[in-house]
């Protein structure tokens, strides 16, 4: 059950969960996004210390399509914050103005303190490099729109699984999913941590290596690819080093299999070739068009009594 809950950690909802809000998110794709008065009264409260396009949009649009309204900041430039102000007192601020806060921020680990002090919910829309709820919810959503399912298929990571957020928690997405075996196609210096290998061994998930795509492009089902997160490396040079590593163009795809589908949480850089957009493989615009009707579920699933209803619990 969704409502009033945070949603910080993907790891703390159940995979019964997740089907009760794609369910959610099915009425609102199959109503064509349409506009309801589902949320009509709520204020959403964006706080974005850490930039953001898609995020940020696809939650503004999500609220105003249920009919709700949105007040918030993009950046910490020409808030409070500039004059000292600590992230917790401008949650605490935000608490009082809204009935839902989704936050952005650069911390690992500051999620589930500012949940704890708030006592609106609070959504984790990105935090440090360790996790990305909605967008995971968006990623599983768009593998069973393509696939018809998730456990039973080939995975493939690529690119910086160490310090994209979305990497991880997809696969901890996976990991509530049942699936057991993802294959990690990185350097070996974009490795995640260890920290974070242990946590999906001990879900019963192996995490393979590989160092080249083309070892494996015949085999997956999946390829999750994401940009080399440059801002995250505290020696740039290194990450100078590390720029056109990894990438997929249309010769990495001749032996794909033809059903093979790639997402990318997006923005892309040279990772993925603008060529490879118009073939059947792509389906990152389509995961782009999910993140509303999924936003659209969290918000609703959330804010109103709405599963319950439909589980006819009340
Ligand atoms: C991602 C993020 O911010 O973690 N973007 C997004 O939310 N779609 C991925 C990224 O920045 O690489």
């Amino acid at each position: 059950m969704w409502r009033n809950r945070d949603l910080v950690d993907l790891t703390e909802f159940t995979r019964r969960d997740f089907e009760a809000l794609f369910k959610q998110a099915d009425v609102f794709l199959e109503a064509g996004l349409a506009p309801t008065k589902m949320l009509e009264g709520k204020i959403m409260a964006a706080a974005f210390f850490e930039p953001s396009t898609r995020t940020r949009l696809s939650f503004e649009s999500a609220m105003h399509r249920l009919g709700g309204s949105v007040l918030g900041f993009s950046s910490a430039e020409g808030t409070s914050v500039e004059k000292g102000e600590s992230t917790e007192d401008t949650i605490r601020m935000l608490d009082n103005y809204s009935d839902v806060i989704v936050v952005r921020h650069r911390e690992d680990g500051v999620m589930r303190r500012l949940a704890q002090l708030a006592k609106k919910p609070l959504i984790n829309a990105g935090e440090g490099q360790s996790r990305h709820p909605t967008q995971a919810l968006i990623d599983i959503y768009t593998v069973l729109k393509e696939k018809g399912m998730v456990e039973g298929l080939n995975y493939g990571v690529m690119g910086d699984v160490k310090h994209a957020r979305a990497a991880k928690d997809f696969i901890r997405g996976l990991s509530l999913f049942g699936v057991k075996e993802v294959n990690l196609v990185t350097p070996k210096e974009l490795m995640p941590e260890e920290a974070f290998v242990k946590e999906m061994n001990n879900k019963g998930v192996r995490l393979n290596h590989y160092e080249r795509i083309e070892d494996l492009i015949s085999m997956l089902d999946i390829l999750y690819v994401v940009r080399l997160q440059v801002e995250r490396f505290s020696d740039r040079s290194e990450a100078e080093m590390l720029k056109g590593s990894y990438s997929i163009t249309l010769k990495t795809l001749e032996r794909a299999n033809r059903g093979l589908r790639i997402l990318h949480p997006l923005p892309r850089v040279w990772e993925l070739s603008g060529e490879v957009d118009g073939t059947p493989y792509a389906a990152y615009f389509k995961q782009v068009y999910y993140s509303i009707p999924v936003r659209m579920a969290v918000l609703s699933l959330i804010l109103t009594d709405v599963e319950m209803i439909r589980e006819g619990l009340i």
